[in-house]
């Protein structure tokens, strides 16, 4: 009997001791002023490596010469456009393990999933007291918003509707940038003639081909009607969406042969080292360009709004916000403080290609491309970009994905109109 309780007591202390050890280990304790300690800070987003990483490192660096008690975790899972992250943040949510905050685009993606499912906290608190409700555009704002709640914070406002090209090129064949459809084909067929790749793309993830889609799309509808795709008030057999996909097929017909191979930076890359003259992407490739690859705006690489978007502003916004659950809300808090402050947009954007979502940040720290972007964004008419979640929601999104792909091996203008049409109805 003696021996049993003897058992016991060890067992029993064993396991406090190993619930303490537990404790420190996961999170919530005291330090020696008593105050609570929290757990990790777990920054879960895409942006991994070449193009993506810097903004993201320099962020945290700055929070952590802030915070230097709050350890931070760099929780990025790689692939272009959120391809393999969003599938994993999904999981996570579903399964009540969300990261402290995540990446996350201003719209659908973010109210059609994460707030109709009751996952976030709302920030209007935060706004109050940072000052911000007039820091930020009202647009950005009601982007992240639903019903009078503000639900994460914009670190940046990328523009989607950039073609960018190789100056050289353009130079050496006495070529100007296209500014139409007219052109783009008159340029691009010079260009094949020279043996000069007209147009790099990468679509190894598809999400590269509706970017150029969407480009498409926005030319030939406007914003109006672009708008009205995504509330049902604009069928997707409208004749101008044909037009736009009998475009976008023309537009194929010169891209490079390996395309299905690469990814959005190894097309970028092609550009850059003048193997091919064009390409669409939105305007973190002037991050991977600039900061990457070391060319220079307006030298090496020159840009334009994608052919007849010229006065339109295709909006990617990078946000982050609070799920519920979390056990260390308040670093939370002090992490979206620092990226919503003047100086952690300006650590951020210059080196992402981006540009403030702040309307007060210091607009001397960006170079010619952003401070054309900035002018551009306060004098342009906004539409919301599909490729990057902003426009309709996240499983919209995933079939056009599909039929993108399909699309680009069959060129099959009717059987694509179809597929849109049907993932239409659930919209
Ligand atoms: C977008 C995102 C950008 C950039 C890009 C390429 O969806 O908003 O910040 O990371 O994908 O991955």
């Amino acid at each position: 009997m003696k021996k049993f309780r003897m058992l016991f007591v060890i067992l029993f202390v064993f396991s406090v001791f190993l619930t303490a050890c537990n404790n420190s280990d996961e999170s919530s304790g005291t330090d020696d002023s008593g105050e609570e300690t929290s757990s990790k800070l777990e920054i879960f987003s895409w942006w991994t490596g070449a193009g993506e990483e810097d903004g993201l490192l320099a962020l945290i660096e700055l929070f952590e010469d802030k915070y230097p008690d709050i350890e931070v975790e760099n929780a990025a899972v790689a692939g272009g456009a959120g391809t393999n992250a969003k599938a994993v943040l999904a999981s996570r949510m579903q399964g009540n393990d969300p990261p402290s905050t995540f990446q996350v685009h201003g719209g659908e993606e973010l109210n059609a999933s994460w707030v109709a499912a009751g996952k976030m906290e709302p920030l209007n608190d935060l706004y109050e007291q940072e000052g911000w409700n007039d820091k930020f555009p009202q647009d950005l704002i009601d982007m992240v918003s639903v019903d009078g709640n503000i639900y994460s914070v914009p670190v940046n406002i990328h523009r989607s509707n950039v073609l960018w090209y190789n100056k050289k090129i353009f130079e050496e064949n006495g070529l100007s940038a296209p500014t139409t459809f007219d052109e783009f084909f008159d340029v691009a067929d010079q260009l094949k003639e020279k043996g000069i790749t007209p147009l790099a793309l990468g679509d190894k993830e598809p999400w590269t081909a509706t970017h150029v889609f969407e480009n498409i799309l926005l030319a030939k509808l406007g914003p109006e009607d672009y708008g009205k795709l995504w509330t049902g008030e604009l069928s997707f057999t409208d004749s101008k969406v044909v037009e736009a996909a009998e475009i976008f097929a023309k537009m194929l017909g010169y891209i490079n042969d390996d395309h299905s191979s690469r990814n959005w930076q190894d097309a970028s890359q092609l550009v850059a080292n003048g193997e091919a003259a064009m390409n669409i992407m939105g305007d973190w490739a002037k991050g991977y360009f600039v900061n990457d690859l070391q060319l220079k705006v307006n030298e090496d690489f020159g840009y334009v709004p994608t052919p007849e978007t010229d006065g339109y502003f295709m909006v990617v916004t990078d946000t982050f916000g609070l799920p519920k659950g979390v056990e260390n809300p308040d670093d939370v808090k002090k992490f979206l403080s620092v990226l919503g402050s003047v100086e952690g947009q300006d650590a951020f954007n210059p080196l992402k290609g981006s540009i403030p979502a702040r309307i007060d940040a210091d607009k001397s720290k960006y170079d010619e491309y952003g401070q054309d972007a900035m002018a551009d964004f306060s004098s342009s008419t906004l539409a919301p970009s599909l490729a990057h979640g902003s426009a309709a929601p996240e499983g919209f999104l995933t079939r056009v994905n599909q039929a993108i792909n399909i699309f680009v091996t069959q060129l099959d203008v009717d059987q694509f109109i179809d597929s849109l049409e049907t993932a239409a109805q659930d919209l």
